[in-house]
Formats: C-alpha cells, sequence, structure tokens
C-alpha cells in the first residue's frame, strides 16, 4: 500500500462487487449496499466493466469468495459462534445489512488508512454504524493482531469466524503465518475463510498470462502479490497449526459448485477460497 494512503485494491475489490450487482444482477452474491457505499454514478460502475470484458473472471471470483464467507458464516453461527472478525475489510458491507446483527458482534479489521477512508464513505453514503460493530485499525505487518483485537474489546473464549477475503496475497508469510497461528490459539475454537492463488509457475500459459496482466495492475496501484500457496503444503501446515478440517476450492471445485449448468472447462489451477476450522 502506498504510505497513508488507503487502499487501492479495495476501491477496485468493492467497484467489482458493485458490477455485479449491476451487471449480474447480484447472482452469485446480492448486496444492496455495494453501489452506495461507493458513492459513485452506477452507470459510470457498470459501463467501465462492460468496456473491460477481461476484468469479469476477477469479478465473479470475488462475488464468489463473498458468497462462499457469508454462507459459512451462516453455518458457523448455528453451531454457536457469536463473534465475527472481518479482517482487512475494505468497503465489505456485512456489517451493515444487518444479517444476524442481532446475535454477532463484529470487529473490522483494517490498515488504519483503510480504515479512516471506510469510515469518511460510511458517512457520505449515510450509512449507519450498527451497534454491534467495532473498528480496529491495525497494520498486520506491523502491529500485533492479538493486542490490537484485545485492546477493541474482542473476547477470546467467544468462538469466533473469521473472514480475510483479498488479503492474503499482498501479505509477507511471516504476517499470514502469525495471523493463522492466532486464530488457531483461540481456546474454544476458530473459524477462517481466506482465498489465495496458485503459483504462477503451476498455472496455464493462457492462465499464466492473465495472472502477470492482473498482477501488473495491482502493483502498479502501489500493492504488489508478493504470496502465494502450493495448496497440500498449505493444507499440511494448517493441519498441523490445529485446524481439523480443511475445506480448499480450486478452479473445478468453485466451478461445479457455482455454475453446475454450464458447460465451463475450468483450470486446475488458479484461484482459491478456502475454509478452515478448529472445532
Ligand atoms: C483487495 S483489498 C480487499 C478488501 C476486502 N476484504 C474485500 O474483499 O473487498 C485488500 C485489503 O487488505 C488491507 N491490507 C493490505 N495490507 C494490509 C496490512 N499490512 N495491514 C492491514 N490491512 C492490510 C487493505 O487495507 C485492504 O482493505
Amino acid at each position: 500500500m502506498q504510505f497513508g494512503e488507503p487502499s487501492r485494491t479495495a476501491l477496485a475489490a468493492a467497484r467489482h462487487r458493485a458490477a455485479h450487482q449491476l451487471l449480474e444482477q447480484g447472482r452469485i452474491f446480492a448486496d444492496p449496499l455495494a453501489v452506495p457505499i461507493l458513492g459513485e454514478d452506477g452507470e459510470t460502475i457498470a459501463r467501465e466493466a462492460e468496456e473491460n470484458p477481461s476484468r469479469r473472471a476477477m469479478r465473479i471470483f470475488i462475488a464468489v469468495r463473498t458468497r462462499f464467507a457469508e454462507d459459512a458464516l451462516a453455518c458457523a453461527v448455528e453451531r454457536g459462534v457469536r463473534q465475527l472478525v472481518v479482517l482487512g475489510a475494505g468497503l465489505d458491507t456485512y456489517a451493515y445489512r444487518g444479517t444476524l446483527s442481532h446475535i454477532l458482534r463484529v470487529f473490522e479489521v483494517d490498515h488504519p488508512a483503510t480504515q479512516a477512508w471506510k469510515r469518511r464513505r460510511l458517512d457520505e453514503a449515510a450509512i449507519p454504524l450498527p451497534a454491534c460493530l467495532t473498528f480496529a485499525p491495525i497494520d498486520f505487518e506491523r502491529e500485533n493482531l492479538a493486542g490490537g483485537l484485545d485492546n477493541a474489546g474482542f473476547d477470546r473464549d467467544r468462538r469466533t469466524f473469521f473472514t480475510w477475503l483479498g488479503v492474503i496475497p499482498y501479505l509477507t508469510a511471516e504476517a499470514v503465518w502469525s495471523t493463522l497461528g492466532y486464530i488457531a490459539s483461540l481456546p474454544n475454537g476458530a473459524h477462517v475463510v481466506f482465498d489465495y492463488n496458485d503459483p504462477p509457475d503451476s498455472l496455464t500459459p493462457e492462465m499464466r498470462a492473465l495472472h502477470d496482466k492482473r498482477a501488473a495492475r495491482v502493483a502498479e496501484l502501489g500493492e504488489p502479490w508478493v504470496n502465494y500457496f502450493e495448496s497440500d503444503n498449505l493444507r499440511a501446515r494448517l493441519t498441523d497449526l490445529g485446524f481439523g478440517t480443511v475445506e480448499d476450492l480450486g478452479p473445478p471445485q468453485i466451478a461445479a459448485r457455482y455454475f453446475p449448468n454450464r458447460a465451463i472447462a475450468a483450470p486446475e489451477k488458479g484461484g482459491h477460497i478456502l475454509r478452515a476450522a478448529t472445532v
């Protein structure tokens, strides 16, 4: 991220969610606040997305990862989860849509500069802050997540669900494993959903070309992708940390679950969405 500036990729992800509402009518992930929180004209968002068809795959992936995370959260709440931590929240709107807000305590953790910008966006869009929400400004690379959450009033003894969407590719391996270690150590169990990418050298030439184009784009925004995982190693390491459940959807599993009626020849490698739980 650029020093002192809000995350540009958070804005890009939010525009993808908004375009998904406008162009695909939110078929995968419906979010009535996706357009309002941006404070931008819907027609312009839709037109820009249509003029850049190569961005469609990323838009759909972002819709899928958010839908997967919120479905998994709803199941976890049925099984006793009462706290949600949205790590690297960007312009995520879950807390403001009121879903389950009567039983869930929500903490939004983000880089201080991005969080301050989000609060201005919420204010300008007249989206009220729900009573269940607490903001925790934390830089994952420099600050301790445990301490930051404790200061915000997080209850370590409550079973907790963490979402961590679109963040891991931007962080060092050290910052990622320190956070996953903390989540695994919570005494009464925790769930986490995050997305990650297969290493570039494992991709087909077509996927590699697409990856390189996107990687160049985010690097230009000052937020380069620096972190990839090889699936088997990741699963083994998560299991070692104490995550007894690991559900990892790669491109073929995502296509089978979310687009079963379309004959999509999904590549073997690409973007993954993963759910892990210690309970
Ligand atoms: C691509 S955006 C994703 C935002 C949101 N989760 C979504 O799906 O729209 C990346 C997010 O990671 C956050 N982030 C990146 N590096 C960070 C760091 N070192 N500490 C805290 N947050 C960070 C950014 O502020 C931004 O909100």
